[in-house]
């Protein structure tokens, strides 16, 4: 067991943030998993599972025991001439994951490039970008029950699958270990370029019938363009879910701010894009000494140097209180505070 006391948490957390961890073990190997959280439930002491620590923010030291996932392994589990299922080890690097998906012509992933982290936590908050959620993809989450050390597989449906949520964000919260996922990806050629700005930067390349290869590539460099490199500047992508509400609310806000983006999400809900509303409240490229708000993306909140996580916290707090002065509307936190 590799296990590290009062260990520094800056470089397993991509907001940057200078604290510290009681204790950090890292789980390398699938059959030490039972000893590792008898060891771990002995303990009492709170437990948090870490995968690349790029969705969450330490507002103070963890006075816990972090295990930090690093299983990994990537098998066939099935394959015919149309698809194949492949099982991936939880510490996968989840943009190497896609890389080796567009290497072999395994479609689906490949507009979800670039995001960072780890295949574990892909399904916690159902990952999702230009146009497709992780939830498309996935057939099973293999699972260790952490209280007693048995296995669950939860079928997709099981998961209850929603925007930014499953059940290990919601009902099934801290109590399970992911250990693996299962995916369904297409052997055929089939892409999705439903989301605008994919097909303005494939017709921007001149590509008229684009790989899946392609559409990877016009994912990463519009990502590149808008969101900062957590390895330059310490951020957790989206720091709050785009707002659902109901259709009352969303023609009187129509009626007030003409230009304001709306996406049908169902027949009575509309979705609203978080980063415009806190933009028009003026706070878009705002910097408070070291930290403030993305200047391209104002739904990102930045760490330039030593900010600290209960700063970026306030910062965030300041941000809802005038979203819901300005809109009448609730920001809601998609990063998980701790
Ligand atoms: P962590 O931050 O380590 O953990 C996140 C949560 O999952 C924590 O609650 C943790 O306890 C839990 N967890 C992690 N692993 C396990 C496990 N094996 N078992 C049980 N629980 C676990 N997200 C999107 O959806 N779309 C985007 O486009 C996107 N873009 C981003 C861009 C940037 C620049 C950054 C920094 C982040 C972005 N994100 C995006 C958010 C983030 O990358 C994802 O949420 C990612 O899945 C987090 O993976 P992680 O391994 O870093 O998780
Ligand atoms: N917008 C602004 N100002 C801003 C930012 C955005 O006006 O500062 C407007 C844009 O002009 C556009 C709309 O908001 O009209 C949507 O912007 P964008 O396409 O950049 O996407 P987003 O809604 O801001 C979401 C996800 C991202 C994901 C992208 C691409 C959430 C909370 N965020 O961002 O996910 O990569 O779509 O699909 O759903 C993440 O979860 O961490 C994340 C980065």
């Amino acid at each position: 067991m590799i296990s590290h006391k009062n260990a520094p948490l800056k470089r397993h957390n991509t907001f940057g943030i200078a604290c510290k961890a009681a204790e950090i073990i890292e789980l390398n190997d699938f059959n030490e998993v039972k000893e590792l959280l008898s060891y771990i439930n002995e303990q009492p002491k709170e437990l948090l599972i870490l995968g690349g620590g790029s969705n969450v923010l330490f507002t103070k030291d963890f006075d816990g025991i972090i295990l930090l996932n690093n299983l990994k392994g990537i098998s066939i589990l099935s394959e015919n001439a149309s698809e194949v299922i492949l099982r991936v080890a939880a510490g996968e690097i989840w943009h190497e994951l896609v890389m080796y998906c567009v290497e072999n012509g395994y479609a689906g992933m490949e507009n979800l490039s670039l995001i960072p982290g780890k295949v574990g936590a892909s399904p916690m908050q159902n990952i999702g970008a230009y146009g497709v959620e992780v939830k498309d993809l996935i057939t099973q989450v293999n699972t260790i029950k952490l209280s007693d050390s048995s296995s669950h597989s939860f079928s997709n449906a099981e998961c209850k699958f929603d925007y930014r949520s499953s059940i290990f964000k919601t009902s099934h919260k801290n109590q399970y270990l992911i250990t693996s996922v299962d995916f369904r990806l297409s052997k055929l050629p089939s892409i999705n370029t439903s989301y605008g700005a994919i097909n303005s930067e494939l017709e921007a390349r001149n590509i008229s019938n684009p790989t899946i290869k392609d559409v990877s590539d016009a994912v990463i460099a519009i990502r590149s363009s808008k969101l900062p490199d957590p390895a330059k500047i310490g951020n957790a992508g989206s720091f709050f879910k785009n707002p659902v509400i109901d259709m009352q609310l969303a023609e009187k806000l129509k009626i007030t701010f003409p230009p304001m983006p709306q996406y049908e999400v169902a027949e009575n809900f509309r979705k609203l894009a978080a980063g415009w509303l806190i933009e028009q409240c003026g706070w878009k490229g705002k910097t408070i000494n070291n930290y403030g708000v993305h200047k391209l993306q104002a739904l990102v909140l930045v760490n330039y140097s030593d900010a600290t996580g209960q700063q970026i916290f306030d910062l965030s707090s300041g941000i809802i209180e005038s979203v819901k002065e300005k809109f009448g509307v609730l920001l809601e936190r998609e990063v998980n505070i701790i």
